[in-house]
């Protein structure tokens, strides 16, 4: 996914101040949170260190905390343009994209993790847990910082969403509330999923263990999956199987949840 950061930031500017026009009452809270701002970064560290300051980091500390991850890791900043704009795209409550950066906690958690895990990869692991446990605190999301997790991510509801240390979520994943990708319990070290891209997670799935879930794939609602699943392919259940192809190429993009029991070749099965 391409992102245009000024054309997003231009159409986040139109919205604000469309709204700010139409209810008086708010335009006070959009103008500190965003119009006072001229661009997608600034406005985005300080409305995520309004979310996640506390008394021993206060807001305007964390601010700049996320000013310089962004102004030295640029590219940042467009994988959480791309999951804006993956979240207005694919969540039909989703309409306006200043809605999204203000309001939606799936949102405003990915991008408390993308700080944690940079922190993480620079050795700073005490920074790390430290905004692991706001990130848990205040949106009930709680991401290990050393998963690694790519762009166009769209974390829906996203309350009780569990990512444990090593799993990988790769580009254009949509992830709904209640997903564990957790261990067995089992293993140690590398323990978690591998979820590859463009997979739908319906929401309440539970994924155990070091298992790879196939690009382009889709798992049920309250499914618990402890097997690998194929590429392209829907599985529901406890334990979960294969119940049929899946009718797109990337189901997390155009979000539809139903299962097709269509025919499965016996590779998928064995
Ligand atoms: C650990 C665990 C995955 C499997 O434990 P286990 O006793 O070794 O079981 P096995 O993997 O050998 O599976 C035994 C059978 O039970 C089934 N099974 C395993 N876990 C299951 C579960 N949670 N629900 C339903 N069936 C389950 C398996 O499919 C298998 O069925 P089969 O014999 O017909 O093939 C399971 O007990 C579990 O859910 N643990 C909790 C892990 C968790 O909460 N992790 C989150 C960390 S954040």
């Amino acid at each position: 996914m391409e992102v245009d950061l000024k054309n997003i930031w231009k159409r986040i500017v139109a919205e604000t101040s469309n709204e700010c026009e139409r209810d008086p009452q708010i335009s006070i809270f959009l103008e500190q949170h965003i119009l006072r701002f001229d661009n997608f970064a600034d406005s985005l560290a300080m409305l995520l260190s309004v979310k996640l300051g506390s008394k021993h980091f206060p807001p305007p500390v964390l601010q700049g905390l996320f000013e310089d991850f962004y102004h030295q890791c640029p590219e940042e900043v467009e994988h959480a343009a791309c999951d804006l704009v993956a979240t207005q795209q694919r969540d039909p409550a989703a309409v306006n994209y200043f809605e999204i950066m203000l309001f939606l906690k799936g949102f405003q958690a990915l991008q408390a993790y993308r700080l944690a895990h940079w922190f993480w990869k620079n050795g700073r692991k005490t920074m790390a847990y430290f905004m692991q446990n706001r990130m848990s605190e205040v949106f009930a999301v709680d991401i290990h910082p050393a998963a690694v997790i790519g762009k166009g991510i769209l974390f829906d509801h996203a309350t009780s969403l569990v990512i444990g240390e090593t799993a990988v979520v790769e580009d254009n994943v949509s992830i709904l509330h209640e997903v564990t990708l957790g261990g067995t319990g089992k293993e140690t070290g590398d323990r978690h999923p591998k979820v590859r891209k463009s997979v739908l997670i319906g929401a309440g799935a539970k994924i155990l263990g070091n298992v790879e879930i196939g690009e382009g794939s889709k798992v049920g609602a309250g499914s618990v999956v402890l097997d690998d699943v194929p590429p392209h392919y829907t599985v529901v259940g406890v334990p979960a199987q294969i119940v049929g192809k899946t009718e797109v190429a990337e189901p997390s993009l155009d979000m539809n949840q139903k299962v097709v029991a269509s025919e499965v070749d016996d590779d998928a099965l064995a």
